[in-house]
């Protein structure tokens, strides 16, 4: 077993995958949440959410090494009896689109506590998505409020952003691109990176570690997801570009783009715009940060504005194609934000279907593979929730294409000719191979114009 144990308070997709990896190498790892239907499943070797290969390593702890993953409801225990706390609480949006910092909060004030009665040194680590100034300003004025503790002396105060995606979380914390550990001294930075230098070993050959201050770690984080959400709105603007002329297509623009060293294709995909719990999140919160210091970003208003108008655009192609569609059936084929989830938070599919709704087609058939159920909880009766594809596209008068799952990508022109009363489709992930349905059936993809 590794010398330092760690407590990781917030069990969502960072706090338990990175949890697993750690008690699956040989960390001794107390995760804690106050959900304890949420701690139970957790004790019994469950994943209380789905995440690739997140189960495996669960079952392979839960066979192996069972006690080095154990979940308390009780986070001041799980402080005292760890070298090392990792806060990896959500961040979520406020009605007025800034941060809510309410978890870290309160995690913080529970450090405090915990901390008050301990007089071992002790490192605190923020992986939470935070707005700069929010480790040294927030977290470490409520520890030392509430412990009477100083940073620095009494415990250590590091900010290490997370860049791992849904779907590929176990994948991203093993096999990170780079470490980014912000410090609030050199002895806080020193020892978050010991215990990353045992974590990953070899992997670190191709893994730089990048240590900084706090804010410039805390500012990583959104420089990623700002990037990165530009760059799909890059991708958006110039399919927008590419239908001003026929017969020019934005995928093979933006992969002659992308082929540039400079700029790599990645995130380069055009389509019905980006969601996720992150995106929205991230950059509507720096946003607000930023505009409360007196600097309102043109340019992230702009990747909002153009991403959410992008809903709007694939509704205006469904009716060049199909004709105006009030009062007649329209099929949305995928529902979650990206494939390989079920999570709704944010998703296209929401902006579309209160675009179709605004322009009087209540008759919306959906289908998803895995986010039926998460979808009615968000959606509600604003739409039906087919069973099958092929339910989804009966009698339908207009097919759009949303979510790119490897469901829909072997389905052919036929299948829509079979089952729809209109026959016809609108590509918003750029799935389908363009002249096979442009041949076949009365066919629109984001971002490609063909001459009539
Ligand atoms: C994103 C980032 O990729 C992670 O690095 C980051 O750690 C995470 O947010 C976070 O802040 O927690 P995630 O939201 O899980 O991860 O999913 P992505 O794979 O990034 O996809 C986001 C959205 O962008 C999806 O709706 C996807 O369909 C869309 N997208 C992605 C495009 O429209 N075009 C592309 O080329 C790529």
């Amino acid at each position: 077993m590794y010398k330092y144990s760690v407590s990781i308070l917030g069990t969502g997709f960072i706090g338990l995958c990175s949890a697993a990896c750690f008690a699956d190498k040989d960390i001794k790892v107390l995760a804690s949440t106050h959900n304890r239907k949420k701690a139970a499943l957790i004790n019994d070797g469950k994943a209380p959410f789905y995440e690739a290969d997140l189960q495996e390593m669960m079952d392979n702890i839960k066979k192996n090494n069972p006690e080095f993953l154990q979940c308390l409801t009780d986070p001041i225990k799980a402080v005292l009896e760890t070298d090392i706390s990792m806060i990896t609480q959500g961040t979520p949006m406020r009605k007025d689109k800034s941060i809510d910092l309410g978890f870290i909060e309160s995690t913080a004030r529970e450090i405090g506590e915990a901390l008050k009665t301990k007089d071992k040194y002790h490192l605190v680590v923020v992986r939470s998505t935070v707005v700069p100034g929010t480790t040294r300003n927030l977290v470490s004025k409520i520890i030392e409020e509430v412990s009477g503790k100083q940073p620095g002396i009494d415990y250590g105060l590091c900010m290490q952003p997370e860049f791992l995606a849904e779907g590929r979380s176990i994948e991203d914390t093993l096999q990170p691109d780079r470490i980014v550990i912000g410090e609030f001294d050199e002895k806080s930075g020193a020892m978050l990176q010991e215990f990353y230098e045992y974590f990953y070993g070899d992997h670190l050959e191709n893994c730089p570690i990048l240590r900084m201050n706090l804010e410039s770690a805390e500012l990583v984080k959104y420089g990623n997801n700002c990037l990165l959400s530009t760059k799909i709105t890059y991708a958006n603007e110039f399919a927008n570009f590419a239908e001003l002329v026929p017969n020019v297509d934005v995928s093979q623009v933006m992969k002659g783009v992308g082929l540039d060293y400079r700029i790599n294709s990645r995130f380069l995909r055009a389509g019905v715009g980006f969601g996720g719990s992150c995106f929205h999140k991230d950059v509507n919160a720096i946003k607000a940060w930023s505009k409360s210091k007196g600097y309102p970003s043109r340019l992230l208003e702009a990747v909002l504005d153009i991403n959410d108008d992008q809903a709007i655009h694939i509704v205006d192609i469904a009716e060049e194609l199909a004709g105006k569609l009030a009062g007649k059936r329209v099929t949305l084929l995928g529902l979650a934000f990206k494939p390989g989830t079920d999570d709704m938070r944010e998703a296209a599919s929401i902006r579309v279907v209160n675009e179709l709704l605004k322009r009087g087609i209540m008759d919306i058939n959906g289908f998803d593979p895995k986010a039926n159920e998460t979808a009615e909880i968000e959606l509600g009766d604003k739409i039906k929730y087919a069973k099958s594809i092929e339910e989804a596209l009966k009698d339908s008068d207009c097919a759009l294409l949303i979510t790119e799952w490897d469901e829909f990508k072997n389905l052919k022109p036929d299948d829509f000719k079979k089952h729809m009363k209109n026959p016809n489709l609108v590509d918003g992930r750029r799935l389908y191979d363009y002249d096979e349905f442009n041949n076949a059936i009365p066919f629109r993809a984001m971002g490609r114009i063909n001459l009539a």
